[in-house]
């Protein structure tokens, strides 16, 4: 068992002997004199603390280090084991020149006040680091839109973004980046983590046999993928975990693959490891995941998490629940695979038994003739959570419906299929007057409540608007409106 928590750090080998293993890495960061990095909201909703995280990488040219940018306020500290640390007091270059990120944000006035500059500058050095062409617009956006500023706007902001990323992106991590994947490299390590301080532990097994047995003998254990869920539960809750599994390490659970049938997703991968498959099977789920949170939430947060968690506003079930998608669930290493709708049980209770976890999540692909599209009801587009969410999939034989699955979020007490509705369409004509026909059936399926985020009314003319919704972006000849097309 390895007691310390290792990471790179301003060019060398940081050793921290863990004293909370919950601290998060903001908290620490700043105990130790990188003040540069900001705290906002402790909630992962404003990107003052985004940092930047390096990991090995398997690229096509071989190993390579990604660069992904985080929120340091929910992250505890011995997530980074193993992995390279970026603060903005690294970017400087030794004879003093800023960054080109820091440059243009000079060059282009993009800084008032500076308490969100920082993490502005985190995000853009992330964007900077992405191969490929030059980030068009959408993309730029995309890379800010979780850090929130209140004084300059956003206007000069990206353009600084377009400037620094607009030539050849050179900078010292690059010429660095042999040095760095070789350290990174012998940071690796092959067994369990066990960070242990202030009367709490956390264990980081590297296997899924490892996770299986470090559950069996925690069986109260709180378990911990991205922590954009439980992170909150310690800044905001001021909850007590003991002890506390981390996953992030096992990397059998981040694999995503595609088979013939399926897409397998590990409950480990992070939304960002899973958005090229997405978008390549299903744009509008791609679409509705591109909003989930922020860059730095879909960096750290997994899928997995999501569907453990179970909240009834969870974005991703809807659309898995309609897709038919089922749960590989590992218990001491026996396995059992169940559909998604039966591991809701009621608010907060899921069908998982004690030690056990979700390994893998299972979205049938190749489906002959399906069409399939998800929606999310949210006050703002971006960075927010849904009022209503909906998840639709529908196969036809001549103009009739053959096959329908529907999924809903936001109107029962843990995200829900939509048995009777499916039951009234399955046969019937797919046509305006059929399934207006069918919505009534929606009321026995549900019957929302009224929340800060929209009343049951809303809700339930939502619900039936959505369906209206997808028929009409289904149907042959009508037009598709702001989400992509179903895929
Ligand atoms: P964690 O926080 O690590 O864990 C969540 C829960 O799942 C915990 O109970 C944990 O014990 C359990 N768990 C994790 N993995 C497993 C496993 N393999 N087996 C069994 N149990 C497990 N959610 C949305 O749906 N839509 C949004 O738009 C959205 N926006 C957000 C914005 C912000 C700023 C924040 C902080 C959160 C947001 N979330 C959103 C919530 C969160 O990001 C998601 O629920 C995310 O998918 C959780 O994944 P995680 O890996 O971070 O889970
Ligand atoms: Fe606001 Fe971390 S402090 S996102
Ligand atoms: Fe003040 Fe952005 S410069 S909040």
């Amino acid at each position: 068992m390895t007691q310390s928590v290792r990471f790179l750090l301003g060019g060398r080998v940081e050793t921290v002997a863990v004293t909370d293993p919950t601290q998060t890495v903001l908290q620490w960061l700043r105990a130790n004199r990188r003040v540069g990095t900001k705290e906002g909201c402790a909630e992962g909703d404003c990107g003052a603390c985004t940092v930047v995280v390096g990991e090995l990488a398997d690229g096509e040219a071989g190993a390579t280090i990604r660069y992904r940018a985080i929120n340091s306020c929910i992250q505890f500290l011995p997530t980074l084991d193993g992995k390279q640390l970026i603060t903005v007091e690294d970017l400087k270059q030794p004879d003093g020149r800023l960054h080109p990120v820091q440059q243009a944000m000079v060059d282009e006035h993009a800084s008032q006040c500076g308490f969100c500059t920082p993490g502005f500058v985190m995000s853009l050095f992330a964007l900077f680091h992405e191969t490929g062409s030059p980030p068009d617009d959408t993309r730029i956006h995309d890379a800010i839109a979780g850090n929130l500023c209140r004084c300059t706007g956003y206007r000069p902001i990206v353009a600084a973004a377009r400037r620094c990323t607009a030539g050849d992106r050179h900078d010292r991590f690059g010429e660095a980046e042999a040095e760095t994947i070789a350290w990174l490299r012998d940071l690796r390590r092959d067994d369990t983590l066990a960070a242990a301080g202030d009367g709490k532990r956390l264990m980081a097994p590297t296997t899924i046999a490892g996770l299986a047995e470090a559950l069996a003998e925690h069986p109260d254990a709180v378990l911990l993928a991205g922590g954009t869920d439980v992170g909150l539960w310690v800044t905001k809750e001021h909850r007590r975990l003991d002890p506390v599994i981390y996953l992030g390490d096992v990397a059998e659970l981040k694999r995503v693959e595609e088979t013939p049938t399926h897409l397998e997703v590990g409950a480990g991968a992070t939304y960002s490891d899973i958005l090229p498959l997405l978008t390549r099977h299903f744009a509008s789920f791609a679409e509705m995941v591109r909003v989930l949170g922020s860059v730095q939430i879909r960096n750290a947060g997994t899928m997995g998490g999501n569907i453990a968690n179970g909240s009834p506003i969870g974005d991703t079930m809807p659309a898995l629940i309609a897709l038919g998608t089922t749960v590989v669930l590992n218990r001491g290493g026996e396995h059992r695979e169940i559909a998604l709708e039966d591991y809701y049980i009621d608010y907060k209770r899921t069908a998982l038994q004690p030690t056990e976890f979700v390994e893998r999540i299972r979205l049938p692909i190749g489906v002959e003739d399906r069409l399939f599209a998800t929606y999310k009801v949210s006050k703002r587009y971006e960075q927010d959570i849904s009022a209503v969410c909906a998840g639709f999939a529908v196969t036809l034989d001549g103009g009739r419906v053959a096959g329908f699955r529907a999924g809903y979020g936001g109107v029962a007490a843990v995200p829900k299929r939509a048995r009777h509705l499916e039951r009234a369409l399955i046969g019937g004509p797919w046509s305006l007057d059929g399934v207006t026909a069918a919505l009534p059936a929606l009321d026995r399926d549900f019957q929302p409540i009224t929340d800060m985020r929209a009343s049951k009314d809303y809700r339930r003319h939502v619900a039936r608007n959505l369906m209206i919704k997808f028929y009409l972006e289904a149907a042959e000849g009508t037009g598709a409106t702001r989400l992509s097309r179903h895929g």
